[in-house]
């Protein structure tokens, strides 16, 4: 294909494991300079994608193109203008941070001094000056990622793929990752982040697609999307936390089942559509007030993208909604596994 503004193009693309569809049908583009953001929880199919696209394995069907390059035609070209990172860390352990970079460099076709200099700026860039000269095995976990990622960007990569970069990470690496982002759109190159954050995909992201169990099921930007589900949403807060259940009881039919599932022991606020607006309002207040529960606060307000993909992924399945939680764990600080209270006892 000649030239276009398209740095990668993905076309009717499917992959199955024995019985496993990993990706149906899956088409995209990203254009130089983009930020696609492929989100979806655990399980979709992001990490396939991204192996197809970056030669790691073959689709049973349908076309893909990299920086002009055919993945199966052309693996060499596609492997020439990529960057990978995430889930496939080929760093040497018992070399220090700048020798990795240096040696990525030298594998690259840099020359000695060249490689050097290349190694410097990166590990400014990544802020890892002061550990440069320890060994990859003494880092921790973010740092690991930072290194990782700064390899792969020895020589300028005409596309990047980022495969749930932040996952698991503490929030200082992962403000450098999300950072590493922003220089990479401005730079030109083209990038695909794969996250099950939707505030990930909204932060950084300029588009967004959603894949559930290898399908799309919403592509758009964050507004978009937003906009999909239409409507307002009303917010509950009692004045005390343990009323939440009384709450979901008083409200009855006015809290749809899946706002309902989405109840958790951590939950301090009921949440729901308000198709009726002032209406809904009214008269949620009214079965509130008949119930005597004490209220801090209700409202109206825009969904957020938590609810957002709560609707889709709902709409989709059928099933309970499989994202838990649109916040990232390094922003719950101490609270580890946010519990679904059982459903019976809300009905
Ligand atoms: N090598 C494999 N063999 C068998 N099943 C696989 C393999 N790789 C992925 N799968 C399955 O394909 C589906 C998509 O997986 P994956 O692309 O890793 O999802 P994600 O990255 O979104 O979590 C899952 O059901 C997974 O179990
Ligand atoms: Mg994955």
């Amino acid at each position: 294909m000649a030239s276009t503004d398209n740095a990668v193009v993905a076309n009717g693309i499917r992959k199955t494991f024995g019985p496993v569809v990993a990706l149906a049908d899956i088409s995209f583009k990203i254009r130089r300079g983009e930020v696609l953001g492929l989100l979806g929880p655990n399980g979709a199919g992001k990490t396939t994608m991204v192996d197809i696209l970056s030669t790691l394995t073959r689709p049973d069907r349908g076309r893909a193109e990299v920086a002009g390059h055919d993945v199966l035609s052309d693996p060499a070209g596609v492997r020439r203008s990529i960057m990978l990172t995430g889930q496939h860390v080929a760093l040497d352990d018992m070399l220090s941070g700048r020798e990795n970079l240096v040696m990525f460099g030298r594998l690259q076709g840099l020359r000695k001094s060249q490689a050097r200099r290349r190694a410097d700026e990166l590990l400014h860039q990544f802020d890892l000056v002061d550990a440069a000269n320890r060994r990859v095995s003494t880092y921790s976990g973010g740092m690991r990622r930072r290194i990782d990622i700064a390899c792969g960007l020895v020589v300028r990569p005409e596309v990047v793929f980022l495969d749930e970069p932040t996952t698991g990470l503490d929030p200082r690496s992962r403000r450098s990752i999300w950072e590493l982002v922003s220089e990479c759109k401005e730079a030109g190159i083209a990038t695909l982040l794969t996250t099950q954050y939707l505030e990930e995909a909204d932060a950084l992201s300029d588009r967004i697609v959603v894949i559930d169990h290898g399908a799309i099921i919403a592509e758009g930007t964050a507004d978009e999307l937003k906009e999909r589900t239409g409507a307002t949403y009303c917010e509950i807060v009692p004045r005390h936390p343990q009323d939440l259940l009384a709450v979901a009881e008083a409200l009855g039919s006015l809290l749809p089942e899946r706002n309902r599932a989405a109840l958790t022991t951590a939950s301090d606020r009921i949440s729901m559509p308000a198709a009726g607006g002032p209406n809904t309002l009214a008269q949620a207040l009214n079965r509130l007030s008949e119930a005597n529960i004490e209220l801090l606060d209700i409202a109206l307000r825009r969904p957020s993208l938590d609810e957002v993909f709560l609707t889709l992924t709902t709409e989709n399945t059928g099933d309970r909604p499989r994202f838990t939680s649109g916040r990232h764990p390094s922003e719950n600080s101490g609270n580890t596994g946010t519990e679904h209270i059982d459903v019976d006892i809300l009905r």
